[in-house]
């Protein structure tokens, strides 16, 4: 398969507002998304990356979203997540560019985060991550909801992904997620995107007598972290969960619950070892 460093054309969608979008009617804001998402349109792989000057109204979404989503956290997120949030120590009081993420990131993992204008094809996004590469968007949810966004944004990006891409058992799960993908048939593709849904994206597990959540889905969503008990929780199998689809744009319905971190860890693991041999 190809690998290149630029992502654009069919590999990336640009998101085209809907008119249920919170920001759909404002046109300083749409100004203002398309500033951003035509950067990152225009850069290609390992160039430098200039950051995004974020405005008063971007800076203060970020503090709205962590006055309510750290909290969250203590009660919902499994202790990895907490530690590796810990040892990361996202700055609560600035939104971080992706060269300041990156300068964190890169020393100890290898990884960096790259810029996409919108969403990525599932298979350019998973081939990417084995060259250490995370794609990303760098524009910020509406104002008027801050803790609602119908697609990925930089919320989701950092709080979801990047604490835990700085540790080196989750560095090392989407790196070998990426070198399953090169390898992969067609077939076998379309279950290591439903397994990286369920897993790194809407993963769930076991904590105690609770379920806890490491998915960066629900680590940046105020809606979705509260309902995760309510959804269909499935025992633990990647069988399942490689054959089982996903609905991007709602709440999941089904959940796959870990019996723990370790686990989950060592076998996707062992499982993406299975993939094109
Ligand atoms: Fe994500």
């Amino acid at each position: 398969m190809q690998i290149d460093g630029t992502f654009r054309g069919k590999d990336v969608q640009l998101v085209e507002l809907t008119q249920d979008h919170p920001g759909f009617n404002d046109k300083a804001y749409r100004t203002r998304r398309d500033e951003i998402a035509g950067y990152a349109a225009s850069y290609t792989a390992g160039a430098p990356i200039e950051d995004v000057a974020y405005n008063a109204d971007e800076q203060s979404v970020w503090h709205a979203v962590w006055d309510k989503l750290a909290p969250l956290h203590e009660q919902y997120a499994c202790e990895a997540y907490l530690r590796a949030a810990e040892a990361f120590g996202f700055a609560h009081d600035h939104i971080p560019g992706f060269a300041e993420i990156n300068a964190r990131l890169e020393p100890t993992q290898r990884f960096t985060l790259a810029p996409v204008a919108g969403l990525v094809r599932p298979e350019t996004f998973l081939l990417q991550l084995g060259q250490h590469r995370f794609l990303a968007t760098q524009y910020m949810r509406h104002g008027s909801e801050p803790l609602y966004t119908p697609e990925p944004d930089v919320v989701h990006e950092y709080i979801g992904h990047v604490a835990l891409l700085a540790s080196p058992q989750h560095a090392a799960l989407n790196l070998a997620f990426g070198r399953a993908t090169e390898r992969a048939t067609a077939a076998e593709v379309d279950a290591l995107i439903r397994v990286y849904w369920y897993t790194i994206e809407f993963g769930v597990l076991q904590e105690a007598d609770t379920i806890k959540v490491y998915g960066a889905g629900h680590l940046s969503s105020f809606g979705e972290i509260q309902r995760v008990r309510e959804a269909d929780l499935r025992p633990w199998s990647l069988a399942t969960m490689a054959e089982t689809s996903f609905d991007p744009t709602s709440y999941q319905a089904q959940l796959f619950v870990a019996p723990s971190y370790g686990q989950m860890q060592r076998d996707v693991l062992a499982w993406l070892e299975t993939i094109g041999r």
